[in-house]
């Protein structure tokens, strides 16, 4: 369905065509001063000049030709010679009816899907997920969601990090602590046992123990390098142990990923990709791109325009080792092989971004992509604590992102509870959705590359622009389409009607630019404006709601057009919650 400024744009067009100027001067925006009209057109005042006429003169003109359009109930040429325009209120109905109509609401899916790979979430093995990767999660899985929407393919992959450094030093942690381990033993030639040597809690506690001590111990640190050179290496019983402890961790990562909706395609790991390494570094110093630098085999990625110093991508250290990028560059052309995409997404804290950039370069460089390939970086901001600093527990450390959601979970059943007898289960239930809506809106409202503080109290207040405003409107629209079905009402054939005042208008005009800015939102990969348009559409609702009873009209046709709209805002917003990745209880 063509978007409703086009048509607008497109009258417009005919009538400066029409009283002779250039059409393309017909370009209509949504007006600014919302106080004087809806839309405005200012193509008088750019085409001035070309026709030596003052700008109110070339608008009265084209205002003349506008007399009886089916699109404008008024356009009017104000000084110094703007075309203030008001829409025809059957025009903004049938629009919003044929939208009612079509599949996706009038949404032109792409008629050439493309396929792309989205990498986002990235926690590592073994560490607890924390809010950092929270961040990740809920946008990466949003975007993922809005590109499927436009009619593309879109593998989601978590990229666990479960490869580098972190596993030596659980291993060495454990092979002090539990010498006895079988898989310490290097001459065992046996089964390994099925069952893990620890538990989660075990594991999340020897990390950041073994993390802090390899910093003051030197000697430490080093056999901790050694595990992560055996297991990389192959060496049998730390194979066995790393698949326990990525078994143990992965369990535990799927329950909370699912707590959030977030759900991915591939749980593939850097670990992925470590046979095709030695591959890729032959190749890249074969054709000339790698050379030795101080010992480490590097590719240099600067490039003449550059402002700032780009240092050269490391492929391996200088002791063999392979490190982070080099594992992203082996990832990247897997994925090339095997998803053949157009597009890649990477989803993580804009700290990364030069790192992105270099690794971006070198895989264009070394044409592990193609030329057209594209390869996006995005790079989020903070979630800052009321204080302005990175987001804490109270006693200051980094809050795990299971005592998080149980902070909004217990925060939201609180709310709903307070003054008001519901029943403990359902409560928690609801509690549970609406707080997902909170955290998640809360994060998705802002632009992804800002930071932006984690406010408890506003964030879950039904006030606002927040998640639970947003589910607040929903359940208040079914509960209103539930008493007009009880009294006997169909909801499924109501028809729309023409609106017959302003604040329903308005509702309608809201509605109709849902296919335009599903098209932004995906065009700037930009959660955010789904999160902006739904704000507006919720208010224009609630402003309509407010000033009109609706379940008391008596002319059941006027009635039945208002259920529609219902029912059509009611579909509008619960697609695009479920685009942010949340969804709506049925009451609250
Ligand atoms: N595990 C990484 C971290 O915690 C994030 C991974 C992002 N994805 C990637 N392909 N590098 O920082």
């Amino acid at each position: 369905m063509k978007k409703m400024l086009e048509l607008i744009s497109e009258e417009m067009k005919n009538a400066f065509e029409a009283a002779g100027y250039d059409r393309e001067l017909g370009k209509v925006t949504v007006s600014n001063r919302p106080d004087l009209c809806e839309y405005q057109c200012n193509g008088a005042m750019a085409g001035a000049k070309q026709y030596k006429k003052a700008p109110i003169m070339i608008a009265n003109d084209v205002a003349a030709k506008l007399g009886d359009s089916k699109v404008f109930s008024k356009v009017e040429a104000v000084a110094p010679g703007f075309l203030n325009l008001i829409l025809e209120p059957e025009f903004v109905g049938s629009y919003v009816k044929e939208m009612k109509d079509s599949s996706k609401f009038g949404l032109e899916e792409t008629d050439k899907p493309l396929e792309f790979v989205i990498d986002y979430g990235g926690p590592n093995v073994a560490k607890p997920l924390h809010v950092g990767h929270l961040r990740s999660a809920i946008i990466g899985e949003s975007i993922k969601r809005i590109v499927k929407f436009m009619g593309h393919h879109i593998i989601g992959d978590i990229h666990l990090g479960d490869w580098g450094q972190p596993m030596g030093l659980i291993m060495n942690e454990l092979k002090i602590r539990k010498p006895e381990l079988v898989y310490f033993d290097e001459s065992y030639t046996g089964e390994y046992p099925t069952e893990p040597p620890f538990t989660i809690s075990e594991l999340e506690e020897i990390y950041p123990f073994a993390s802090k001590r390899s910093k003051e111990d030197a000697e430490y640190k080093e056999n901790a390098m050694a595990c992560t050179y055996k297991l990389q290496s192959g060496v049998r019983g730390y194979r066995a142990l790393w698949n326990h402890i990525i078994a143990v961790s992965v369990t535990d990562l799927k329950k909370n990923y699912e707590k959030l909706h977030v759900d991915f395609d591939l749980w593939n790991g850097e670990s992925t990709v470590h046979d095709l390494i030695p591959g890729m570094v032959d190749y890249m110093k074969k054709e000339g791109y790698a050379y030795v630098s101080d010992g480490a085999l590097v590719v240099d990625v600067k490039e003449e325009t550059d402002t700032k110093e780009v240092p050269p991508c490391m492929i391996l250290k200088s002791d063999g080792a392979s490190l982070y990028n080099t594992t992203d560059l082996a990832t990247i052309m897997m994925r090339m092989e095997q998803n053949h995409p157009d597009e890649l997404i990477y989803l993580t804290d804009k700290r990364q971004e030069l790192y992105f950039e270099q690794v971006f370069r070198c895989a264009r460089k070394t044409k592990l992509v193609k030329p057209e390939t594209k390869l996006v970086h995005i790079g989020f901001g903070t979630m800052n604590g009321k204080d302005g600093k990175p987001f804490k527990t109270r006693e200051g450390g980094v809050m795990r992102l299971e005592n998080l959601i149980q902070e909004i979970n217990d925060e939201m059943f609180r709310k709903i509870t307070e003054n008001r007898e519901v029943e403990e289960s359902e409560a928690r239930k609801t509690a549970e959705i609406v707080a997902l809506s909170a955290l998640k809106y809360g994060d998705l409202s802002n632009q992804a590359s800002k930071d932006y503080i984690f406010d408890i109290d506003r964030f879950t207040s039904f006030e606002g622009d927040t998640g639970p405003y947003i589910l607040y409107t929903i359940v208040r629209i079914k509960s209103i389409l539930a008493k007009y079905r009880e009294n006997g009402g169909n909801t499924d054939t109501a028809v729309l009607q023409t609106p017959s005042s302003e604040s329903e208008k308005e509702l309608m005009m809201q509605l109709a630019t849902f296919n335009a800015s599903m098209e932004t939102a995906y065009e700037e990969l930009a959660p955010h404006k789904i999160c902006a348009y739904i704000y507006d559409l919720a208010n224009a609702f609630n402003h309509f709601y407010h000033e009109t009873k609706i379940l008391t009209e008596e002319d059941e046709i006027k009635k039945a057009g208002w259920i529609a709209l219902l029912v059509l805002t009611r579909d509008v917003l619960e697609t695009c919650i479920d685009l942010l990745g949340f969804e709506a209880p049925e009451r609250m």
